[in-house]
């Protein structure tokens, strides 16, 4: 049974209760964060607590907490767990009032919740053995904050529900413009030539933590930059390789765009170079 984190308590799973009145469940009105751990090491952990401090300053809840404060919490989790690979998600709300009103409502406690599950092993840099997304793309339909890593996830649910009926894996976004935003729960990489893009951050994307330690490795251990900017559909489809990335899956290839193969439809040389890096460095964050 898994052991879960709620409110400065360990308790099983299942005896975990909130509030009806929670402005999490009423409004979806909290931000979360999900933190891989591999062999009982977090991976990003203080990078995703930076983001999840900025994304509670911009909702003006106060939960003043170091990163080592909830690194301690985390592992606790983690050992309670019995360690191995599990995924920890963290959620934290505004809190429940006894009243449902739109506006902010003054001393209320947050809801701090982190649950753990078990995932599997972390992707390998093996074209046999990765894991690979077929992929179908969208107008983002999504709100104009994107860049909060907001609990209001309905509008990526509704893409990625759209994409499972394809017969697909996850949906690629873009603007009406018709330029790449980002996945329905991922950030985006596209090759051409050799050369390395992906979408520059703005309120359309989120600034994925793996996409970050990706940028990272790629201007430490590499000659290969990678242009952030613009990327259109058009582009898109054109492209050598495509790789999602987000902390559930790593780095992974897209072997399938809208039903047509992307490059010979496996996953690419540059992919399995970088996958390489990512998973010698992973742990370095
Ligand atoms: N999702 N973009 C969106 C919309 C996402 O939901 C995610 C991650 C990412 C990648 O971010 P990161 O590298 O920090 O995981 C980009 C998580 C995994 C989730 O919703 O469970």
């Amino acid at each position: 049974m898994s052991i879960a984190y709620l409110n400065g308590e360990f308790l099983p799973l299942e005896q975990a209760r909130i509030s009806p009145l929670d402005r999490g469940f009423l409004f979806g009105d909290g931000i979360y964060e999900y933190i891989p751990s591999y062999d009982g090491k977090l991976v990003g952990f203080r990078l995703h607590i930076e983001r999840l401090q900025r994304g509670l300053v911009e909702l003006k809840i106060e939960l003043p907490r170091s990163v080592d404060q909830w690194r301690e919490v985390f592992e606790e989790v983690i050992a309670r767990n019995g360690g191995g690979h599990q995924s920890l998600y963290l959620h934290i709300s505004r809190g429940a009032d006894n009243k449902r009103e739109h506006g902010y409502p003054k001393g209320i406690e947050p809801t701090v919740f982190i649950l753990a599950t078990v995932i599997d092993p972390p992707q390998v840099a093996d074209p046999a053995l990765a894991r690979t997304y077929k992929v179908s793309t969208k107008q983002d339909l999504r709100w104009g904050r994107c860049h909060i890593k907001s609990t209001a996830l309905l509008g990526n649910i509704m893409h990625k529900q759209s994409s499972i009926e394809d017969g697909c894996d996850e949906a690629l976004l873009y603007n009406e413009l018709e330029e790449i935003t980002e996945g329905a729960s991922s950030n985006v990489v596209v090759v051409k030539d050799g050369k390395l893009a992906t979408p520059m951050l703005d309120n359309q994307v989120l600034p994925g933590i793996t996409r970050s330690v990706l940028l990272d490795i790629l201007a430490k251990y590499t000659q290969r930059g990678i242009e952030q900017r613009v990327i259109t559909l058009t582009e898109v489809r054109k492209a050598d390789e495509v790789w999602m990335t987000s902390s559930s899956k790593d780095i992974v290839p897209v072997i399938e765009l809208d039903g047509k193969q992307v490059g010979h439809g496996k996953p690419g040389p540059i992919w399995q170079e970088i996958m390489k890096l990512f998973a010698k460095h992973r742990f370095d964050y």
